[in-house]
């Protein structure tokens, strides 16, 4: 029992330092380098010990967000998509006088945008293209149109061309190790094909991005890949726990139950306003416990004989079936070791999501 007010978001210290050890030793051998997405965890706290344990700088997803760690002091940020509002180019310009900033950029008109900006700010602005490697997203589609890009951003002189990123996302998931493998090694061709071209066409290219915490190890074994922006691997939810990485879960929404309407039914003060559900329902970790639906403010668990004992005030833990979502909605961290609460931190990115 936790003196903690319910639901709130608790770390396993010990397993997520585990987590960022095992990453880091996987990367303290290889060319490739881990730059974490911070997405995941939105906490320049988190983001200083990933990079003590030797990542390279971290990754972002939108401006707002790497306001947050530029703020904290950290010096190499990628913000891995598209800033397109002019707006929000100039604030990004902005950055860039604070912090190595690198974006990604997939067209003429972005890259155009970027210049003026950077050019006007007096700071100078490092650039990915971002080439579609099957996830069909954002990207630059072909090799040609990417050149002729990298030529583009290479005439600006604002702008410094660094290289290109493809997240495979669309391979993340793949449940079957070998199947995995096999599309995510697919993908990493396709962006270091475009590597080669741009070096046949006298361009350097100095880094090459990619994957996420499912394809870690094939990125990062891959030759001609940099970089890898993995960033779930930390905490691991219960999504990522199913691929068997060997990453340990560090992350529980400790809830509260508040009602035994009936023997086989707990309700916990753990809703959707605490975690989300797009990739499945979160796992109880109590044995013979079942969560089976969340609606705003309550979780309903469906509870086996061996469950049955558990009482109104008791509490649970839940694994998140989506941690970086689910990291959103709250705003602080309890870490805990050895079952004590040992420090809390703030979720100091949550809701930068612009
Ligand atoms: C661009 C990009 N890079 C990397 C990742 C990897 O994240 P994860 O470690 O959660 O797989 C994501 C996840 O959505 C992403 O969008």
């Amino acid at each position: 029992m936790f003196d903690i007010p319910t639901p709130a978001l608790i770390v396993d210290l010990d397993a997520m330092e585990e987590n960022i050890q095992q990453m880091a030793r996987y990367f303290a051998s290889r060319k490739a380098k881990l730059r974490p997405h911070a997405k995941t965890h939105k906490s320049p706290f988190l983001a200083w010990k990933q990079l003590a344990a030797g990542a390279i700088g971290i990754t972002c997803a939108k401006l707002s967000e790497a306001e947050v760690f530029v703020q904290a002091g950290i010096q190499d940020v990628l913000l891995a998509n598209q800033v397109t509002h002019p707006k929000k180019i100039r604030h990004l310009a902005g950055l860039a006088r604070h912090s190595r900033i690198i974006v990604a950029c997939d067209s003429q008109a972005n890259a155009k945008d970027l210049a003026e900006a950077s050019r006007a700010a007096g700071a100078s602005l490092n650039v990915l293209i971002e080439v579609d490697v099957g996830l069909g997203r954002s990207g630059v589609r072909t090799i040609p149109d990417v050149v002729q890009l990298a030529r583009y951003i290479q005439s600006l002189p604002s702008l410094s061309f660094k290289g290109i990123m493809g997240y495979e996302g669309h391979c993340v998931f793949i449940k079957d190790y070998a199947a995995r493998k096999a599309e995510g090694e697919k993908a990493n061709a396709r962006l270091v094909a475009v590597r080669d071209a741009l070096i046949q066409a006298g361009i350097p290219v100095e880094i090459v991005s990619a994957g996420g915490t499912g394809t870690y190890n094939i990125a990062g074994d891959f030759p001609g890949i940099t970089e890898v922006q993995a960033g779930s691997y930390l905490f691991m939810d219960a999504r990522y726990l199913e691929l068997g990485l060997g990453f340990k879960p560090a992350l529980t929404v400790l809830a509260t139950v508040v009602g035994r309407p009936e023997p086989h039914l707990a309700i916990v003060d753990a809703g959707k306003k605490a975690l989300t559900e797009e990739f499945g329902l979160p796992q109880a970790t109590l044995p013979g416990a079942e969560l089976v639906r969340l609606s705003e403010e309550h979780g309903i668990l469906k509870l086996a004989p061996e469950a049955q004992g558990l009482k109104v005030n008791d509490q649970v833990q839940l694994i998140p079936s989506h941690g970086c979502t689910t990291i959103n909605l709250h705003d602080r961290y309890y870490g805990l070791r050895g079952g004590r609460l040992e420090i809390t931190w703030p979720v100091a990115a949550r809701g930068r999501f612009s």
